[in-house]
């Protein structure tokens, strides 16, 4: 089949969510993507924070290989080897005591919203939820109610009611928005699809004193920053995060739909056979992934290499800064990195391609950068190598230089004095 082929097939018969830039991934290997003609891209997008351990990782391949012809599903009427052994190992890793499995992240986030409201289920009203502007939770119902975001829920209201957001780190609008009446205060780590913004140790100590004084639980969603990605196994652990119940999904079976609701011991009394679950939730195959997806992590030396390497590309993004006006901050830790742009970026990502790297936006405006955590120094300087120059191509088609006030003909900075990021 063609790729224009393919695009009208899905034209005329997919319900129309996405849309998508025009490229058919074949096939990938580590941190490369191939297109239907073979032709290679550096994937700097990680198929938004899933594809950790790059593509087609030998050992990942080895383990679905053995699995599939053992058993891909198991009902969860019954046990199979690997759904304990994956709960207990999230918990060494979390802290935490207790383990749902689900199928995807906004399916978690349901879980544990459900959690939430069975542990204050005896007292009548505690039903409240305090959640973030700008966050992003998942599309189901009740995560989509959570999110706080009026591009995503305006179509869908009324969603959830009970639920009030407020700015990220701000303890004084989170002082006066729970009360006994929450049952939940929910935030993510770091926002991943709100353009990479960090709560900050101080927002998660007063999140944790705000839950505690008022008897809620504190939720941290870490389906995006979690289980690697900012070089510890959980971005709260870097923070000083203290949550009764952690979301996580993504990467954590290499590709295949696994997420979790981790939780403390004292919440699992709450709930009882049969008040929650699902069909798929845990299955062999997924499980099985996922703690070969760990042990890869571990005996490659990987989280080190998220730290190093993303540092690395930290420092590539400051430059970048520094040079062009039309990049005005970059945000992030690891493998979880932002560069904020003063203009939208989606021709960016459409040039890019041609380029041959796949990036990512958010927000219009920011580029997210969300790579395998295979990624070497060598891989950085390249992608960065053609970022500058799409920079390049967007300021002087933006006429930018002119606009900043600079000399027309430069557009590239030329005084780093005040051009450091605020
Ligand atoms: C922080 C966060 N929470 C929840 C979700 C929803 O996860 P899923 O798309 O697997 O339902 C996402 C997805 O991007 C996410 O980044």
């Amino acid at each position: 089949m063609t790729f224009d082929e393919l695009v009208e097939l899905e034209r005329r018969y997919l319900l129309p969510t996405y849309s998508r830039y025009p490229l058919a991934i074949a096939r990938g290997k580590g941190v490369y993507v191939y297109d239907l003609d073979g032709r290679r891209y550096l994937d700097l997008v990680g198929g938004l924070g899933v594809n950790a351990l790059g593509h087609a990782h030998p050992r990942i391949v080895r383990v679905l290989r053995q699995q599939a012809a053992r058993a891909v599903h198991v009902s969860n009427l019954y046990y199979h080897e690997y759904q304990g052994l994956l709960a207990q190992k999230l918990c060494e890793l979390s802290g935490l005591q207790r383990v749902f499995f689900a199928n995807s992240g906004t399916e978690a986030i349901e879980g544990a919203l459900k959690l939430a409201r069975a542990v204050s289920h005896h007292q009548p009203g505690k039903c409240d939820v305090v959640a973030l502007a700008g966050s992003f939770h998942g599309r189901t119902f009740g995560a989509l109610s959570l999110t706080g975001q009026q591009k995503y829920r305006g179509p869908f209201e009324p969603l959830l009611p009970g639920v009030t957001f407020i700015p990220i780190n701000d303890a004084e609008a989170l002082r006066s928005a729970v009360n006994d009446s929450t049952c939940a205060i929910i935030l993510e780590t770091i926002q991943g699809e709100g353009g990479i913004r960090e709560a900050t140790p101080q927002f998660l100590r007063q999140a944790r004193d705000a839950a505690d004084r008022h008897g809620a639980v504190l939720i941290l969603d870490e389906i995006q920053c979690g289980l690697g990605r900012t070089g510890s196994y959980f971005a709260y652990q870097q923070m000083d995060g203290r949550p009764d119940i952690v979301v996580v999904a993504k990467p954590i079976a290499a590709g295949l739909p696994l997420g979790a609701v981790l939780a403390r011991e004292e919440l699992a009394s709450a709930i009882s056979p049969g008040q929650h679950g699902t069909t798929f939730g845990g299955g062999p195959l997924a499980c099985r992934v996922a703690l070969e997806y760990f042990r890869v992590l571990e005996d490659e030396g990987l989280l080190e290499r998220v730290r190093r390497v993303g540092e690395y590309l930290q420092h590539g993004l400051q430059e970048l800064v520094v040079k062009f006006a039309v990049a005005e901050q970059t945000r992030g830790r690891g493998f979880m990195q932002a560069l904020q742009l003063a203009l939208p970026a989606r021709s960016l990502v459409e040039k890019g391609l041609e380029e041959g790297v796949l990036l990512n936006v958010t927000q219009e405006k920011v580029l997210r950068f969300l790579p395998a955590f295979l990624l070497e120094e060598k891989h950085v300087d390249r992608g960065l190598r053609v970022v500058r120059k799409l920079l390049r191509d967007l300021q002087k088609g933006n006429r930018f230089s002119q606009k900043m006030g600079e000399p027309e003909g430069s557009p590239e900075r030329s005084d780093r004095g005040d051009t450091q990021p605020t």
